[in-house]
């Protein structure tokens, strides 16, 4: 029997989002999921979600997105999956953000401060990891090491009022992707940034929003429908790999 490849996806959040229906997607599509986050109760009880509905998945938190406590998950995800059992990191997501949205001169140091760790430093920890594991792949079927996934937002692409820091740390988290797909092309390993270009259906954005909002499928994105584009962009070969892909919902004003 073959060995189930490993998705791992950094931010999962309250399991309510683009995080968590990404692991649930990737679980059903055959991978083994290992999940990143800083609660533990909450990637528990995702991990044993996943497994109760057939898969396998297994929670590894971290006490912050510092780059060493970043490093540490991937040290854990090889002692549960060692690599030379055959164990091979496929597909990555790095979702997590940390999101400031206030005027420029409100926003204080630290926030910006947060804003470039979270957002940029803490990707590139996550990608370095993730790179390296990719290198060690062979090829598969799809001619491919690997795929790593970026999910951006509109504040990747355009800054805004309230948007300043935010956006530093998108548009970098962005920059990062391309380097990447350019640098490691060459070697086979697809790196694709999804700007979401609308709120998502998590558990924060409807807490703000009627339900009426929240049941209109044209003003909001769903998170399973992002997850569907990440699986669509995974199963991507080598002669039609996808750097950039946006998505929207169908009324929103653009
Ligand atoms: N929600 C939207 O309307 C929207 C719209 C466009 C783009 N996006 C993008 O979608 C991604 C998030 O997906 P999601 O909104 O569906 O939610 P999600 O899957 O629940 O993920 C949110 C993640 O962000 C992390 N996070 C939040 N605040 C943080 C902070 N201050 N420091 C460090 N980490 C923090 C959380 O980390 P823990 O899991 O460790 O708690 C969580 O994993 C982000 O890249 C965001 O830019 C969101």
């Amino acid at each position: 029997m073959s060995i189930r490849p490993i998705f791992v996806v950094a931010g999962v959040g309250n399991a309510s989002g683009t995080g968590a229906a990404a692991a649930r997607l990737f679980s059903k599509a055959g991978y083994r999921v290992a999940l990143i986050a800083r609660d533990q109760k909450s990637l528990q009880t995702l991990a044993s979600k996943l497994s109760e509905d057939g898969g396998e998945a297994h929670p590894f938190a971290i006490p912050s997105y510092a780059p060493q406590d970043v490093r540490g998950a991937f040290t854990a995800i090889r002692k549960q999956w060692p690599k030379e059992q055959g164990n091979d990191i496929r597909v990555a997501l790095w979702n997590t953000a940390a999101a400031v949205w206030k005027p420029f001169l409100e926003i204080t140091d630290e926030e910006v401060k947060e804003g470039l760790e979270v957002n940029v430093a803490a990707a590139f920890a996550f990608s370095r990891e993730v790179i390296k594991e990719f290198k060690s792949n062979e090829l598969n079927e799809l001619g491919k090491r690997g795929t790593l996934l970026f999910t951006g937002a509109t504040a990747g692409i355009r800054g805004n009022v309230t948007t300043s820091a935010f956006a530093a740390g998108k548009f970098g988290e962005r920059a990062l992707s391309q380097s990447l797909a350019k640098e490691f092309g060459k070697d086979n390993i697809h790196v694709a940034h999804a700007i979401i270009d609308g709120p998502i259906l998590t558990d924060r954005q409807r807490s703000r929003h009627d339900t009426e909002w929240q049941n209109d499928q044209n003003v909001r994105l769903d998170p399973e429908s992002i997850a569907k584009a990440y699986v669509y962009l995974a199963n991507q070969d080598r002669s039609a790999f996808t750097w950039e892909l946006d998505l929207r919902p169908a009324h929103v004003k653009w």
